[in-house]
C-alpha cells in the first residue's frame, strides 16, 4: 500500500523532469506515465492490432522493460520478426527476400540505431522504418485491410498509399516511387481479377458440379486467396519472389485447375446427355 502511494507521489515528479526515469517498469507503468506525456501516442498504439490482438505487442515487447536503449531496440527487425514469423511466415519471408532486407542484414551492424527512423539516418528500411515511421504507433495506418475481391479504392486506402509514398520518398526519387506504386497497384488489380474470375466460374457452374468437384475447387480457391495475398505482400515488401514465384504464376495455376475441373464436369454432363438421348431418354445405367 505504502509502495503504491510512494509511486504515485513520485511518478509525476519524475515525468515532469523530462528525463526518462531509470529502472525497470511494468507495461501498465509505461502506459500510465506516457499517457500523461503523450496521450496521442498511447491512443495510436491502442488503435493498432498490437494492443488488441493476441499475442499483444505491448510497450515492453518492442522497447524492453527499461529506458536503456529502448528506442534503438524497438527499431531493430528482430523484435518484429520474433513475433510475426509465428503469426504468418509469408509476412516475414516476403520482406527477407527483398533487396532492403539484404542491405539491412549485411550493413545494419554498422548503423547508429539511436537515430530516429527518418531521411538520411538509414540506408535501407527495416520493418519499423516503414510501419512505425515518425513514431506513428498506429500500425494500421501503414496497411490497408486485406480484401481479395475489392473492386474500388476506398479513401482510407488513399491515405495509406500517400503515407507509404512519402516513406519511400525518404530514399527514392519521386518518379521512381510513382512508377513502383503504379506497377504495384496494377499487379494487385490483375491478381484480384483472377480471383473474381474463379469465383464467377464457381457460381455459374454450381448446379452441374458434383460434391467432389466442389470440394476440390474450394481447396484450390483457398489456395488462390493465399496466393493473392502473396502478390500484395510481394508488392508491399518489394519481393520479386512473392510477386512472381509465390504470386501471379501460382494464381494462374490455381485458376487453370479450377477451370479444368469445371470443363471435365461439363464434358461428362454432355456425354451423359448424348448417351441418354441415344437410349431414348433412359437414364444412364438403365437397360
Ligand atoms: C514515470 C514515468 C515514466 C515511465 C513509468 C516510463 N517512462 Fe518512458 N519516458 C519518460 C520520460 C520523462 C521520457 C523522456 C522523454 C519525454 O519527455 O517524453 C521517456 C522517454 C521514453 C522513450 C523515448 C526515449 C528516447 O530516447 O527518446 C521511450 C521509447 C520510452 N520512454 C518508453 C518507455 C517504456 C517502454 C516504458 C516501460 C518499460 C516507459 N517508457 C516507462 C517517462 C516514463
Ligand atoms: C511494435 C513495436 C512498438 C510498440 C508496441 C511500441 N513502440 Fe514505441 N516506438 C517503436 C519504434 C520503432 C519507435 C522509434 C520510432 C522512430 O524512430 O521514429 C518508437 C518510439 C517511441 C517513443 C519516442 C517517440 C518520439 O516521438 O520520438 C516513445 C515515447 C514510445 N515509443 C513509447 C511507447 C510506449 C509507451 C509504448 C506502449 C504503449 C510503445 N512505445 C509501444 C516501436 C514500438
Ligand atoms: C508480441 C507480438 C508482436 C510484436 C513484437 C510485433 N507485432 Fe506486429 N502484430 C502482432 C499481431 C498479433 C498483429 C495482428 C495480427 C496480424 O496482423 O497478423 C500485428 C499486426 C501488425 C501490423 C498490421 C497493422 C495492424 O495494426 O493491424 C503491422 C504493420 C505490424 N504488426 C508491424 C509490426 C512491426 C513493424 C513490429 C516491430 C517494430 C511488430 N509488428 C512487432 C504482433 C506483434
Ligand atoms: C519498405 C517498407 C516496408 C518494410 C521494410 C516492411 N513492410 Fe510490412 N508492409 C509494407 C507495405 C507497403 C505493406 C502492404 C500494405 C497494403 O497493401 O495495404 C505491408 C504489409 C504488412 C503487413 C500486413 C500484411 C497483410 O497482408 O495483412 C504486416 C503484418 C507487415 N507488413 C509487417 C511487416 C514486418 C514484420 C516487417 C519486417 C519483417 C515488414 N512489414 C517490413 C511496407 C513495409
Ligand atoms: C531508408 C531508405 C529506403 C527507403 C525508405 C526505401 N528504400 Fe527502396 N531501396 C533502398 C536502397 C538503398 C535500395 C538498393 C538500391 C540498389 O543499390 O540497388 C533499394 C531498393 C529498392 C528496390 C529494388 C530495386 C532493384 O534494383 O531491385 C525497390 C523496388 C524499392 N527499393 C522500392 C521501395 C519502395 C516501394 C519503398 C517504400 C515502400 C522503398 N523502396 C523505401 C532504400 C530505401
Amino acid at each position: 500500500m505504502r509502495a503504491w502511494l510512494l509511486l504515485f507521489a513520485l511518478l509525476p515528479a519524475l515525468a515532469a523532469a523530462g528525463k526518462p526515469p531509470a529502472g525497470k517498469f511494468s507495461n501498465s507503468e509505461c502506459v500510465g506515465c506516457h499517457a500523461q506525456r503523450d496521450a496521442a501516442l498511447i491512443a495510436a498504439w491502442r488503435a493498432s492490432s498490437h494492443a488488441r490482438t493476441a499475442p499483444k505487442a505491448d510497450c515492453i515487447a518492442c522497447h524492453g522493460n527499461s529506458h536503456a536503449g529502448s528506442n534503438a531496440r524497438a527499431r531493430h527487425d528482430e523484435v518484429c520478426i520474433d513475433c510475426h514469423e509465428k503469426l504468418n511466415r509469408a509476412v516475414v519471408h516476403s520482406y527477407t527476400t527483398s533487396k532492403h532486407a539484404v542491405i539491412v542484414k549485411l550493413q545494419g551492424n554498422a548503423w547508429d540505431w539511436s537515430q530516429p527512423l527518418a531521411r538520411g539516418n538509414y540506408r535501407a528500411p527495416g520493418c519499423a522504418y516503414c510501419h512505425l515511421h515518425g513514431a506513428e504507433h498506429d500500425t494500421r495506418l501503414s496497411t490497408t485491410p486485406w480484401d481479395p475481391f475489392q473492386t474500388s479504392v476506398a479513401s482510407a486506402q488513399e491515405t495509406t498509399l500517400s503515407r507509404r509514398q512519402s516513406v519511400c520518398g525518404d530514399c527514392h526519387a519521386p518518379r521512381y516511387v510513382a512508377e513502383q506504386t503504379g506497377t504495384g497497384e496494377r499487379m494487385q488489380k490483375i491478381a484480384r481479377m483472377k480471383l473474381r474470375e474463379a469465383r464467377a466460374a464457381m457460381t455459374d457452374y454450381q448446379g452441374v458440379l458434383s460434391a467432389d468437384d466442389r470440394r476440390t475447387i474450394e481447396t484450390l480457391f483457398a489456395g488462390m486467396q493465399e496466393h493473392g495475398r502473396n502478390v500484395r505482400l510481394g508488392v508491399g515488401h518489394q519481393s520479386p519472389d512473392y510477386q512472381w514465384w509465390h504470386g501471379q504464376p501460382a494464381l494462374d495455376g490455381d485458376l487453370l485447375r479450377i477451370k479444368g475441373v469445371i470443363a471435365e464436369r461439363e464434358r461428362r454432363v454432355l456425354v451423359e446427355r448424348a448417351r441418354s438421348a441415344a437410349n431414348g431418354g433412359a437414364k444412364p445405367g438403365q437397360p
